[in-house]
């Protein structure tokens, strides 16, 4: 089979490898249809993830049809479309008893990073009863390859955890996929006011469009200043960090109203400054999250009813054996006014 290959820092090729086998009896086989690239396979290529290994498939998203199940799998058979969770989970460690999929001792984040993953043509996918879901008949499958990542870390890393509610106000700092998957999700709640900071134009545009009811350029404005002066100089109840780093980290602390919580969800590769001497009396909670994926048949719901557009995050289409162009446009995703990628295996 064709696969995209990780050789590491700044080299990948799409190359043939041998086509995965049932390695355990709850393993499933899966044929990719669709599959997506993320910010992450971006930080492996960087040699951000230094665990990934040479050699390694990357992708921890996708969908596809049951080529063949391990002979302990009860919920799928050959034929089957499945949507693939970017968490591994067995159901049965005391992680996964606790619905935090992403610690499970047997799996976790593991797909395109410690195992081979879905930019293939084939994937191998352990404890397949319950780390796929079953495809409902009819449904927009570009769609849902949204569920894989993107939408349940919005929502349960944003959403979930910052506590958004009804009438509430909400800030996201970061307008790329993942916050505007939390913009998307926290709309559930009907909060009053959600308030998108980035410094790119066109993915503050798709914020509007997506329902955020401010808009603020960082790079152009003072966005602690807009932020104070919109909501009466109390700040907001939930502050999302969707980026990464220290700056956006620190905004979310200036802008957080007296029993808020900054929920983060970016992926930080230097420490923060924590503002104890401002943040002491002011009742706060700050949250961290990796994704568990436990809120996916939920979400699956949403999407398949119509409920959220998640197809409005998609910009770019490509076939599978074309995915070196998808990289390209991918890390060049301002220029390109990219958001997610999708590759078709148009053998399917
Ligand atoms: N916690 C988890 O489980 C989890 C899961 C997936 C991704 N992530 C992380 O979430 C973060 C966002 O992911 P993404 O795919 O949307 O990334 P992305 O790189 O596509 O988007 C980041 C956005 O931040 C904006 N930005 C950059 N500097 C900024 C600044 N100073 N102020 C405001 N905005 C700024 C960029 O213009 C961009 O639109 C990443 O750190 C990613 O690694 C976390
Ligand atoms: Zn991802
Ligand atoms: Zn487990």
């Amino acid at each position: 089979m064709k696969a995209l290959v990780y050789h590491g820092p700044g080299n990948k090729s799409w190359e043939e490898k041998p086509k995965p086998v049932i390695l355990q009896p709850t393993d499933v086989i899966v044929r990719i249809s669709k599959t997506t690239i993320c910010g992450t396979d971006l930080h492996i290529l960087k040699g951000d993830v230094p665990e990934v290994a040479k050699g390694r498939i990357l992708g921890h998203e996708g969908v596809g049809i049951v080529e063949e199940a391990g002979a302990a799998v009860g919920n799928f058979r050959k034929g089957d479309r499945v949507l693939i969770s970017c968490i591994t989970s067995c159901s049965k460690c005391s992680y996964c008893k606790r619905g935090m999929y992403s610690h499970c001792i047997n799996g976790g984040w593991i797909l395109g990073h410690l195992i081979d993953g879905t930019q293939a043509e084939y994937v191998r996918i352990p404890y397949a009863d319950s780390s796929l879901y079953p495809i409902p008949e009819g449904s927009d499958e570009d769609a849902l390859v949204m569920l894989s990542d993107i939408l349940p870390t919005g929502f349960e890393c944003g959403v979930l955890n910052g506590k958004v509610q009804p009438g509430s106000t909400i800030a996201i700092a970061g307008a790329g996929p993942i916050g505007l998957a939390a913009l998307l999700t926290a709309q559930f709640y009907t909060p009053s006011a959600i308030i998108m900071i980035d410094p790119d134009d066109n993915r503050l545009s798709v914020a509007s469009q997506f329902g955020a009811t401010h808009i603020i350029n960082n790079q152009r404005e003072n966005g602690v200043e807009k932020i104070m002066a919109l909501t009466a100089n109390t700040g907001v109840d939930t502050a999302i960090e969707a980026v990464g780093i220290p700056a956006t980290f620190g905004l979310c602390e200036a802008i957080i109203a007296p029993g808020g919580t900054i929920a983060n969800i970016g992926v930080h590769g230097k420490s923060v400054d924590l503002h104890l001497e401002r943040l002491w009396s002011r009742n706060i909670t700050i949250t961290t999250r990796l994704v568990d994926t436990v809120t996916t048949p939920m979400l699956l719901k949403t999407v398949t009813a119509k409920k959220i557009d998640a197809k409005k995050l998609i910009t770019h289409y490509f076939r599978l054996d074309d995915i070196m162009s998808a990289y390209n446009t991918f890390e060049h995703a301002s220029a390109q006014k990219a958001l997610k990628v999708i590759l078709n295996n148009t053998g399917v």
